[in-house]
């Protein structure tokens, strides 16, 4: 497939870094479209360990051009750092576009993330603190300072100006913090403009002729499809449309331009943050789904709630995304179990919901209807052919297939990027 939108069909954290990985090998172009630094991409190259928060994970790979889409928001001193990181490991980042229309995450969005969560209390979202939330906001009540005013220090001084005489109105008389001044800021940000310079293009028109002349691209979508603004569980959600849908907007490619759209879900499924999740497990379980997964953000370091797989919740992001076909990742995981629980159904006061409830209130109150499946007890880390999977756990890929209705092409059975067990379609 030329052109594959790649999304996450959980809570986010479902290993995309790996899928996209695999992907990137034969891609010519990698474009992240929406969010920013509160992603986290772990991927393992033998004994290295890169954890990308930014830049598209293809990045690997020499061939490959990274683009970060208009539709992201971005923290300049993050994406810099990044950029010096891997040029410190020997990965070349120079191939890296940005698109000039993508906004700027401003050292007052970060700190309105964290007083805005602080002020909501036990209501609050669980954000990362990266300041996304209010980086989206401004872009949206179009306050925003996008990359290309980083280039014009007369424009950018002045947004600079306007919007500060705003947030610290907020920030001293709403939330009782500091106020913050303009020139510090101005001086850090304009100073990252030589940096970036050589970076900044047209990204649309990169994609335009990319396509156009045949290359494969990959769109790496970050979190996932129930943390979507519009179609996750909202509020308890991103500020961005992780969803495919989002692909085209925060690019600027048109939507017959994609041939296919792969979705990510772990074997089983996790959550970090607040917000509904009807298979959470609070007992020894989920306590061993977090050791064994090593469930712990690779952002911010926190524990992710753990549970059982939940094919509602998959069915639900097959239909908003359309997608052609899923990854599973990290079956070996579920090698120590001993009998599987799946949710293919919830119920909520006596009512049977096999499709996503559409109201908050159900989600928070309805209770999983479980089907149990045989585990397997086997190391499988080493396995590379479907055939040589134990029989319980094909067991468990068809079932989970035949419940979404579309194929499972791609099975994870270790953090390694060569255990992968890939199925023809
Ligand atoms: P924000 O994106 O920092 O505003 O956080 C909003 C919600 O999305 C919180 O529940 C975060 O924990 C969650 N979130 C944001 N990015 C990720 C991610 O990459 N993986 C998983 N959860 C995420």
């Amino acid at each position: 497939m030329p052109t594959t939108v790649l999304i996450g069909a959980q809570w986010g954290d479902e290993g995309k870094g790996k899928v996209t990985d695999h992907l990137s090998e034969s891609a010519d172009v990698v474009v992240r479209y929406q969010g920013g630094n509160n992603a986290g991409h772990t991927i393992v190259v033998g004994s290295e360990r890169f954890a990308l928060t930014l830049i598209p994970s293809g990045v690997l790979y020499p061939q490959v051009t990274p683009v970060i889409g208009n539709g992201c928001v971005i923290d300049p001193a993050v994406l810099v750092a990044e950029m010096a990181e891997l040029e410190s490991r020997g990965i070349d980042p120079t191939r890296l576009r940005i698109s000039a229309n993508a906004h700027l995450i401003m050292p007052y969005h970060r700190k309105l993330d964290a007083v805005m969560e602080r002020f909501l209390g036990q209501q609050q979202i669980g954000t990362t603190k990266r300041g996304i939330g209010p980086a989206y906001m401004d872009k949206f009540s179009r306050h925003g300072i996008r990359v290309q005013d980083l280039f014009d220090p007369k424009i950018f001084r002045q947004k600079l100006e306007v919007n500060l005489k705003d947030k610290n109105k907020i920030l001293t008389k709403v939330y009782n913090s500091l106020p913050m001044e303009v020139e510090p800021i101005a001086e850090e940000y304009l100073g990252y403009a030589d940096n970036l310079i050589d970076h900044v293009t047209d990204t649309s028109l990169l994609l335009w002729q990319a396509q156009r002349d045949g290359k494969k691209i990959i769109f790496e979508g970050a979190q996932g499809t129930l943390l979507d603004i519009d179609h996750g569980t909202y509020p308890f959600v991103t500020s961005s449309n992780p969803t495919a849908g989002g692909a085209t907007t925060g690019s600027g490619i048109g939507p017959k331009a994609i041939d296919g759209v792969i979705g990510v879900a772990k074997a089983y499924i996790t959550r970090v943050g607040t917000g509904p999740f009807p298979t959470e497990l609070h007992d020894e379980t989920g306590e061993r789904m977090v050791e064994l997964g090593g469930e712990f953000g690779t952002v911010t370091g926190r524990r992710r709630r753990c549970g059982w797989l939940d094919l509602v919740a998959l069915k639900y992001a097959v239909r908003v995304n359309g997608l052609t076909e899923l990854a599973m990742t990290k079956l070996d995981i579920l090698s120590h179990f001993d009998t599987l629980k799946v949710a293919v159904a919830y119920d909520s006061l006596g009512d049977r919901f096999d499709e996503f409830p559409r109201q908050q209130r159900v989600l928070y109150n309805c209770h999983p209807v479980y089907e149990e499946l045989p585990g397997w007890n086997k190391d499988i880390s080493e396995v590379r052919d479907y055939a040589d999977l134990p029989k319980q756990a094909q067991q468990y890929i068809e079932f989970v297939e035949e419940a979404i209705e579309i194929p499972i092409t791609m099975i994870g059975v270790g953090p390694a990027r060569d255990a992968t067990v890939l199925r023809a379609t």
